[in-house]
């Protein structure tokens, strides 16, 4: 079977880390979101990626290549010269997904996170003999997505609505659709919207279904739900694989630290913390709800809560990092500084503190 993953976009909402790498790059629990997705869909049986990219490709392929002999899967990319939207992407690629096989193949937004019940999907889609099947979650604040009415007995979807700005119902597109190839014929090569042309017109034929997906789900293009997406998938792997989960006496909750990362005396870890590979957390420090990512040093007594550390920046002694701060690639926070809720932009050196929340340049 095969893949595609929209990966175009600038992902401008997880700045200052996108900044540094297209957003399916940025680190999530320890390794790049993009991982997460491909490791699962080889898990099912998918034999070829393909990335549809809009924005620097090198670097995306560049990165991967190293991932495609590790798994043994191919890895490709289809790239636009003009951002075709999350349709578009699709027929621009149609030669590389259909192989004359029929079989359905997977498309996913990049950046959403969950279990990836693939499985299920599968035998789903081929249970109802519909045209395509998109997986669905409840939320509380629907108005942010695309909303799905459906028929809960057949999971034949009635309505799909992109961003409603009246209240339609709380299930939502999960960003995870298997599509047969004649969903090809439906669309143009030209920038195209999947959520307000292509799915509306499927559904209108009553060949469109939707599964209630199990399990978590977030999307975590935004820094705030980057946090919450953290803490769902470390309670997720605590009950499918707890083994992986740090243990001690300074941890606390749900917490995963690279092995390659290094933790002095007297710390207090946790809960729902990542802290990555060749990171160094000195002695006395208090991380809570954060994620440290590669090459980061956090200095004696630094306490962070609720906040991202970008990728090899450093934290000063008894600094105190909160409220959402976001640290870009290769910051340097001093000793005793306060952020509460700094954005600040990668290779940055921060010596005095941030009161309230907003952009250091
Ligand atoms: N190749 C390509 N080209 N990819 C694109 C383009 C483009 O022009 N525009 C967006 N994408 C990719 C993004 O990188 C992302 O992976 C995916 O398409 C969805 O775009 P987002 O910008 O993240 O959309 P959203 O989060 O506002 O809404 C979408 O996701 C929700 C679930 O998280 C929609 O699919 C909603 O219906 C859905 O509920
Ligand atoms: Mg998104």
């Amino acid at each position: 079977m095969k893949a595609l993953i929209l990966v175009g976009g600038f992902g401008t909402r997880l700045r200052p880390l996108t900044l540094s790498f297209p957003k399916p790059l940025v680190d999530f629990a320890n390794k790049p979101m993009i991982l997460h997705q491909i490791e699962a869909l080889k898990d099912v049986g998918v034999t070829e990626v393909i990335l549809a990219i809009n924005y620097r490709p090198e670097v995306m392929i560049n990165f991967l290549k190293d991932f495609e002999d590790k798994l043994g899967i191919t890895i490709t990319c289809s790239q636009e010269t003009e951002p075709l939207g999350t349709a578009g992407p699709l027929a621009l690629a149609r030669d590389k997904l259909v192989d004359g096989s029929g079989e359905p193949f997977f498309v996913l937004n990049s950046d959403v996170i969950s279990e990836y019940p693939f499985a299920e999907l599968i035998q789903f889609h081929k249970s109802h003999g519909g045209e395509a099947t998109i997986m669905v979650t409840k939320v509380d604040e629907p108005s942010k997505y695309g909303v799905v009415v459906m028929e809960d007995t057949t999971g034949v979807v009635e309505r799909f609505v992109e961003k409603p700005k009246i209240f339609v119902g709380n299930k939502i597109n999960a960003g995870i659709y298997l599509l047969n190839p004649s969903v090809l014929d439906r669309i143009e090569l030209k920038p195209t919207s999947i959520e307000k042309e292509v799915f509306p017109r499927i559904a209108a034929d009553q060949k469109l279904y939707a599964m209630v997906l199990p399990g978590f789900w977030m999307d975590i293009g935004q820094p705030r739900d980057y946090i919450t997406g953290l803490r769902l998938y470390l309670d997720s792997l605590r009950k499918k694989s707890a083994a992986k989960l740090a243990a001690g006496a300074h941890i606390v909750g749900n917490v995963l630290v690279h092995d390659s990362a290094k933790i002095g005396e007297g710390c207090l870890i946790g809960p729902d913390v990542a802290i990555g590979p060749g990171c160094v957390v000195e002695d006395g420090v208090r991380l809570s709800r954060c994620t440290v990512m590669r090459g980061v040093r956090i200095k004696k007594h630094a306490c962070i809560s609720n906040s991202i550390i970008g990728w090899h920046s450093t934290v000063g002694q008894w600094a105190r990092i909160e409220n959402m701060t976001i640290l870009g690639e290769d910051v340097h926070v001093g000793d005793e500084v306060y952020s509460n809720g700094g954005v600040v932009l990668p290779h940055k050196e921060i010596k005095s503190s941030i009161l309230k929340p907003e952009i250091v340049m």
